[in-house]
């Protein structure tokens, strides 16, 4: 660490520190990115005697009274009640994806709340708030990029809650880099998480993820925080996935569900039937259940099979994994003799659901048998299992869910076969 008032240079994109200028940072390998600055004494120390370990179990702790937002699908993915007072939560996800319309309806129903942005105008945001929320007289609003004005205003009103949109248009004087590089953003997020802590105000931060990934996005900022939240789906399409990827207060597991309307996103609470409802049930289209967080889902599955144009077939997964796809190719080739070396094949899972679980490899299996063989499934079918290289179908966690939700919504035939042949020739009679 240099030394008080000592010149030090300082790359603008990820805070590396350096005694002599060079033309590229040896860290993020950006060129020209270091810029001359007089070192302060950052981080001092805190030598105090009297800082003493205490006995845990002599804590006295007060029960935490959580903030519910009347919303039940943020609420759960939150952990059971909303909010803690003092933590810091932060909501990642593409920019335009609805970041700002879905927090704009969640402090809508808070008590004591300063909204600041450094994206949007307060006539901007007025008109968006009157258009999707309720009136909230307890809602204090402004339009601020610096981080020491953020403080001293946030310090002068101790809000209950406070948003921050975005955290990479927030910059700090003390630093001598641009709004969103790494040390701005972290920098930035950390005399926010401060703020939290010692005042006991809940900081809401949205961050973008940026495209290239993981640069000054809300990755870095993933372990000063204290729940992290994505707010996924497609751009295109309506259906928005907020998914809890940590959480200090509860468990990560959860997603809620919500539709993006002209009135703002609206909480979906029967999920698999929007799903399905534009099905064709064409040959190659399959219904699974798959788990979402402690949820069960039925999604639809769709494959396509075409003759390959050039010599190397194309496989394409839209949803779900390509090396996965590619195995699961090499299974039904090599297993159950299906001829798919000069055809292309594509795999979508609609509604722009992404599934990582291998239990709906089954439905992908056959979903290429369906298509390939021109075969029309039954409408009552409902298929899950992971497939194994040998062609075994293997049990999945969680079956009596998934069976219950396909059950619910009219779907009770199900594939018993433990083999991937055998499951080829059972699903015969659901044709
Ligand atoms: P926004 O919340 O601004 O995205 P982010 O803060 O994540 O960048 O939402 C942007 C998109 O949402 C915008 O393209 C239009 C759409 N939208 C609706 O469809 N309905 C609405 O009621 C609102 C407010 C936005
Ligand atoms: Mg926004």
């Amino acid at each position: 660490m240099a030394k008080e008032n000592q010149t030090i240079f300082v790359c603008s994109n990820c805070g590396e520190e350096y005694m002599k200028w060079q033309g590229k940072c040896d860290i993020c390998h950006e060129w020209n990115s270091l810029k001359e600055f007089k070192s302060k004494k950052i981080r001092q120390i805190n030598s105090s005697a009297d800082s003493e370990p205490v006995d845990l179990d002599k804590i006295n702790i007060k029960s935490v009274q959580r903030v519910t937002t009347g919303k039940v699908e943020f609420d759960r993915v939150l952990g059971s009640g909303g909010f803690v007072p003092g933590s810091v939560v932060l909501l990642g996800g593409d920019p335009g994806i609805g970041k700002s319309t879905l927090l704009l309806q969640v402090v809508a129903d808070l008590k004591r709340t300063l909204y600041i942005s450094g994206e949007e105008s307060a006539e901007q945001v007025k008109i968006r708030f009157d258009r999707i929320a309720s009136k909230n007289k307890d809602l204090k609003f402004l339009s601020e990029t610096n981080l020491e004005t953020v403080l001293v205003v946030a310090e002068k009103n101790r809000p209950d809650f406070l948003v921050i949109d975005s955290i990479q248009t927030i910059y700090s004087q003390e630093f001598p880099s641009t709004p969103g590089s790494i040390v701005q953003v972290r920098e930035s997020a950390l005399k926010l998480q401060q703020f939290a802590k010692s005042s006991g105000t809940t900081v809401i931060l949205v961050g973008h993820v940026t495209k290239e990934g993981t640069v000054a996005g809300p990755k870095m900022l993933e372990h000063l925080v204290d729940v992290v939240l994505y707010l996924e789906g497609e751009r295109f399409q309506n259906t928005r996935i907020l998914r809890g990827v940590k959480n200090r207060f509860g468990a990560t597991d959860e997603i809620g569900i919500f539709e993006m309307t002209e009135k703002g996103l609206m909480e979906i609470s029967n999920p698999s039937k929007l799903f399905l409802a534009e099905r064709l049930n064409e040959p190659g289209s399959i219904i699974t259940s798959t788990i979402e967080g402690t949820r069960a889902l039925l999604v639809e599955v769709q494959a396509l099979t075409s003759p390959a144009v050039f010599g190397y077939p194309q496989r394409r997964a839209n949803g779900f994994d390509l090396n996965r796809l590619q195995l699961i190719i090499a299974v039904l080739q090599k297993r159950a003799g299906l001829s798919l070396s000069n055809q292309d094949v594509f795999i979508n899972i609609v509604g722009g659901f992404k599934i990582a679980e291998p239990a709906v490899d089954l439905a992908v299996a056959l979903a290429i048998n369906s298509v390939s063989k021109g075969q029309k499934l039954s409408n009552r079918l409902c298929v899950f299992g992971e497939v194994g290289l040998s062609g075994e179908i293997r049990q999945v966690n969680l079956e009596a869910k998934r069976l219950n939700e396909a059950r619910r919504l009219g779907f009770d035939y199900f594939i018993k076969s433990k083999s991937l042949v055998k499951a080829i020739e059972e699903v015969k009679k659901y044709v």
